[in-house]
Parts: structure tokens; C-alpha cells; sequence
């Protein structure tokens, strides 16, 4: 058998990427595009995972038309790297409307459906690093006072809701999720990042997901806001909440990969995000 390749971070929708040249799979070009990528991949006898992403507060609004959108309008400070190149400060985001949350729930299962299309193996959903979903996770981006924000079952609930919706449509055994409690990067790292990472994890695992890969953190920058959080720990939560223990990690995912769906008007992208890039 050939490698596993998981992609760069790849947009989920014009609005989460906003990274200068970055990938996306939201539009019928993009799908066509990743064909030619997932073909030679299969050809070397490859497996190839799409990495799903939304940069939330991350991105800049010279890339993708609009404000940054987060949990809460907080800004991170320094610069982001903008259209050419250009470095500028970063925005302060607007904080999505439940409206909008459902949307962009919407837009990760059109973008698993997509990457499906385009003949990936599999997704895997970005929840790390301080991007969007991890904006929600924790309190220091979030500080909502709806029903995404304050307890943790809340500030799981975009979470939960993506899983969902990118379970519906992709098989849960190839569908992977990458977290980071330990890290510091982009201004990540809270008090209560052990009890909020156990209720991901044990949500991630009562999905029965493939794959919880849990980043140590310690290399990448530890935030040093709470103790850090160890591979032990996660692998105590994932038996707590799926005691079959079937999120084994990839050598468990079956042999013969499902026949990719045709690319429908619904992988079309959504009207709100404007013009295809
Ligand atoms: C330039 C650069 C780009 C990265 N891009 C991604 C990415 O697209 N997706 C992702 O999950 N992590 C990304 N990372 C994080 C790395 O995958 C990795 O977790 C990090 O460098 C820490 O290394 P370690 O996990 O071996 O400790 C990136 C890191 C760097 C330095």
C-alpha cells in the first residue's frame, strides 16, 4: 500500500479562507481541480485525506470580501499575512449569528460531501490551533451568551453540530478530527482546558469517528494556563465515551473506498459568500 497524505488546511467556504493561496473545496472548479490531486494519489496506491477548515478570526477581509467572523468579537493582535503577500493587523471579527452558525454548519458538510466528490479517502475536521471551531471551544474566543457560548456543553455545540452534519454525509470511520488543548498559537490556551478537552474528545468519540488526533502542544507552544494535557488523558476519554473503542485510528479504516457521489447543484457554493474566488 502506497502513503497517507492528509491535506494542507483546506477552506470549507469563501468566508473561512483567508489565507493568502490557500486551498479550497466549496466550489465545482475546486472539486475538479482536487480530481487530478486524488487521482494520482490512487494510482500510487495512496490514501488521501482532506483536512476541512474555517480560519474564523484568522483570516482578513482583503482575501474574502468581508469581516472576520469568530464566537465573540475579539481580535487577535499582531499581523496576518493578506492578499500578495502583504502583511496587515488583523480585524476585529463580528461574531456569527446563530443564522450564520447554521450556515456554516451547512457549509462543512458541503465541503465533506465536495471532498467526497473530488475523490478523497476521508476528512478530517480542523478543530485545532485557534481556528474557528477551537474559537468556540474555548472561553478566551468565546464569550457568548446564547446557547454557543458560557457552559461547556454550549461552547461544544458547534462542534457537536458539525460532527454531526459531517457524519451525515461522509462514513463516521472516515471522518477524523484534529485537536490542540495544549496549545498556544494564535493566542489559544485557557484555565479550563482539561475539562473542556475531556467533553471534546468524549464528544468527538461518541461520534465513533476514525481517528482523535490530540496535538501535544508542547512542541508547537504550551499555553501554560492549566496543565498540559496528555495523550493518556485523551485516550481515558475516547474509552469513556466509546467503549467499543472502535476510534482506533486509521489502520482500522476499511480497504475499499466508497465510489465518489457525482457533484450535485446542492455542492454548488452558498449564495451569501459571493463570488467564487
Ligand atoms: C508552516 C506551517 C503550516 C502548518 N499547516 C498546518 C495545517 O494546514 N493543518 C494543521 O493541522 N496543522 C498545520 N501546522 C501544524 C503542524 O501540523 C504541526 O502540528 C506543528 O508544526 C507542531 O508539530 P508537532 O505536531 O510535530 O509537534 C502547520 C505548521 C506550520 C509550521
Amino acid at each position: 500500500m502506497g502513503d497517507f497524505i492528509l491535506t494542507e488546511a483546506t477552506g470549507i467556504s469563501r468566508q473561512g479562507l483567508g489565507w493568502f493561496g490557500a486551498p479550497g473545496v466549496y466550489t465545482v472548479d475546486q472539486v475538479e481541480a482536487w480530481k487530478t490531486v486524488t487521482a494520482v494519489v490512487r494510482k500510487a496506491n495512496g490514501v488521501i485525506f482532506c483536512q476541512l477548515w474555517h480560519m474564523g478570526r484568522a483570516g482578513h477581509s482583503d482575501i474574502f470580501g468581508s469581516q472576520p467572523v469568530s464566537a465573540s468579537a475579539i481580535a487577535l493582535s499582531g499581523e496576518v499575512t493578506a492578499k500578495n503577500h502583504e502583511k496587515k493587523p488583523y480585524e476585529v471579527p463580528r461574531a456569527l449569528t446563530e443564522a450564520e452558525i447554521a450556515q456554516t454548519v451547512k457549509d462543512y458538510a458541503n465541503a465533506a460531501s465536495n471532498a467526497m466528490a473530488a475523490g478523497f479517502d476521508g476528512v478530517e475536521i480542523h478543530g485545532a490551533n485557534g481556528y474557528l471551531i477551537d474559537q468556540f471551544l474555548q472561553p478566551c474566543t468565546n464569550q457568548r451568551t446564547d446557547k454557543y457560548g458560557g457552559s461547556i456543553e454550549n461552547r461544544l455545540r458547534f462542534l457537536k453540530e458539525i460532527l454531526g452534519a459531517v457524519t451525515a454525509v461522509v462514513p463516521k470511520e472516515r471522518v477524523w478530527i484534529r485537536l490542540s488543548p495544549n496549545g498556544a498559537f494564535q493566542e489559544m490556551g485557557c484555565a479550563d482546558n482539561l475539562e473542556t478537552f475531556d467533553a471534546a474528545i468524549q464528544l468527538a468519540a461518541s461520534f465513533q469517528v476514525g481517528c482523535i488526533e490530540v496535538m501535544d502542544g508542547l512542541g508547537f507552544g504550551f499555553h501554560k494556563k492549566c496543565e498540559p494535557y496528555t495523550l493518556q488523558r485523551a485516550r481515558e476519554q475516547i474509552k469513556l465515551a466509546n467503549p467499543q473503542n472502535t476510534t482506533l485510528g486509521f489502520e482500522k479504516r476499511p480497504k475499499k473506498t466508497p465510489k465518489p457521489p457525482k457533484v450535485t447543484a446542492a455542492m454548488q457554493p452558498a449564495k451569501h459568500h459571493g463570488p467564487v474566488r
